[in-house]
């Protein structure tokens, strides 16, 4: 486990600390975009209110709901979706890395992941943008992460070199590694090509 990362346990050993959790929802696709390059996999993410990228989920109040219950209820806010999350969702936790370090109000990020099928992840998006309370709101739409390099060097790299909540760009980063959504290679060149973008 990397520096920093708490396991689901000692995260809940924590007394006293706030928890916020979110989820990245996926699936596998055989479509192809402009009919050509493979799609691979569909993740999902959300553009917030304020204008950054991030993960659907939210704060879960651990007095009244487990994280996974606290999880499935924001999901059911901003996506307008039932969705179960179990304990073997969860990927990791850590201390979020802008809250303050008075004990009392440590805020701890627990991160999941969810593979789906690709007409649930298809349902997801009509319904986050239909009939979801947040949506509008919390939440100004959801955004497919493009995994894909195009010859001009777009596509994941572009996607990468924008704004983020919190530690949301590192929990996406991780995830294409620790899942294979991207050849390590071709997320190696995204990461690169992205600084460069940024510089
Ligand atoms: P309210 O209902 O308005 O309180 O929002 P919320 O419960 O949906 O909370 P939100 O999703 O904004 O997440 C709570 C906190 O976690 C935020 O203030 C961010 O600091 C952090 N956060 C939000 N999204 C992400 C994310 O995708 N990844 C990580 N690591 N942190 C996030
Ligand atoms: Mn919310
Ligand atoms: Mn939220
Ligand atoms: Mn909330
Ligand atoms: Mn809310
Ligand atoms: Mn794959």
């Amino acid at each position: 486990m990397a520096s920093g990362q708490l396991s689901r346990e000692e995260a809940l050993a924590c007394e006293g600390c706030r928890h916020a959790c979110h989820v990245m929802l996926f699936c596998n696709t055989n479509s192809k975009l402009f009919g050509k390059i493979p799609i691979r996999h569909i993740p999902l993410m959300q553009m917030r209110f304020d204008g950054l990228l991030g993960f659907s989920g939210g704060f879960v109040n651990l007095s009244k709901e487990s994280l996974e219950e606290g999880l499935r209820r924001e999901l059911s806010e901003e996506l307008g979706v039932d969705i179960t999350i179990s304990e073997e969702h969860h990927v990791d936790a850590c201390f979020s890395p802008t809250s303050s370090l008075s004990s009392s109000s440590r805020l701890i990020l627990h991160f999941y992941v969810k593979k789906m099928e690709e007409e649930e992840i298809r349902k997801v998006e009509q319904m986050a943008s239909s009939t979801a309370a947040d949506h509008g709101q919390e939440v100004l739409g959801m955004v497919r992460v493009p995994l894909y390099t195009l010859k001009d060097g777009s596509g994941l790299a572009t996607f990468l070199s924008h704004s983020f909540v919190g530690n949301a760009r590192s929990q996406l980063i991780n995830s294409l590694q620790r899942f294979n959504l991207v050849p390590p290679q071709e997320l190696h060149k995204a990461l690169s090509r992205a600084m460069e973008i940024n510089s």
